[in-house]
């Protein structure tokens, strides 16, 4: 991993929902199922990263291992990053009781991994470059970039609050009273560590990131207000 100077962000102090904490681990891919439509979020992602047989795929914040697993049946090699230890830990284990033997799950973030010479044909994030405040998710993009093949493919799904909306006070009370009854607490004190001390930003600001890091965007999907998929790519 890069020595780093005193002055840089550490990836590693996890910022809201603590993914170190072996409980939340444990309960994270049951309470994404309940919430998610992890199968549709898998086709988006295949549909727009479009990875080919030679292909060398990075993910980066990989948490349970879900994306990175079904990116491998597609692709080459797949390099799994996340900060926690934890997660990776999970992540190998289910990767391994579904056969999976071209991931290499890697502790490391967008700040702190040192790709080799290799670049990537592909990049993938979703839902954790949110963890970094904007100033430093701008850096993050620019080391994505530069970790890219020319005309390289990059897939980021996270929470960005759409500029269409008026009044973000309704938007939020709307999704905390429609979480399910079974995962209601739970999940509740999720979205407001995530709203209070977590670092999603506009869809304004990350479009401004994405274009000045280096990307075109290619096409970007917003739903429901708060959350945007874009697949990008490296033009320089
Ligand atoms: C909300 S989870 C998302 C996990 C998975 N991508 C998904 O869609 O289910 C966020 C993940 O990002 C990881 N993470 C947080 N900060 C990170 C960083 N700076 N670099 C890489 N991963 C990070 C966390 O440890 C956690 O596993």
């Amino acid at each position: 991993m890069r020595k780093l100077p005193e002055w840089y962000y550490n990836e590693f102090v996890q910022t809201g929902t603590d993914y170190t904490d072996k409980e939340e681990v444990m309960s994270y891919d049951r309470k994404m199922q309940r919430i998610r439509n992890i199968g549709e979020e898998v086709k988006t992602m295949l549909r727009l990263v479009d990875p080919r047989p030679d292909d060398r795929v990075l993910e980066i914040g990989c948490g349970t291992g879900e994306f990175s697993i079904e990116l491998s049946r597609h692709c080459r090699e797949v390099i799994a990053l996340d900060v926690s230890e934890g997660m990776l830990e999970y992540a190998r284990e289910k990767a391994r009781s579904r056969n999976r033997n071209n991931i290499s799950f890697i502790k490391g973030g967008f700040l702190t991994y040192e790709a080799d010479d290799e670049l990537f044909d592909a990049v993938v994030s979703q839902l954790a470059l949110h963890h970094l405040p904007d100033f430093w998710k701008f850096t993050a993009l620019k080391r994505i970039n530069s970790m890219l093949k020319t005309a390289g493919r990059f897939y980021l799904r996270d929470v960005v609050f759409s500029s269409g909306i008026d009044d973000f006070d309704e938007l939020i009370s709307k999704l905390l009273e429609n979480i399910p009854e079974d995962v209601k607490d739970e999940m509740a004190s999720e979205y407001i560590l995530h709203i209070k001390e977590e670092f999603s930003t506009f869809d304004w600001v990350m479009e401004g990131l994405i274009e000045r890091a280096g990307f075109r965007i290619e096409e970007s999907i917003y739903d429901n207000g708060f959350i945007a998929s874009y697949l990008c790519i490296k033009e320089k």
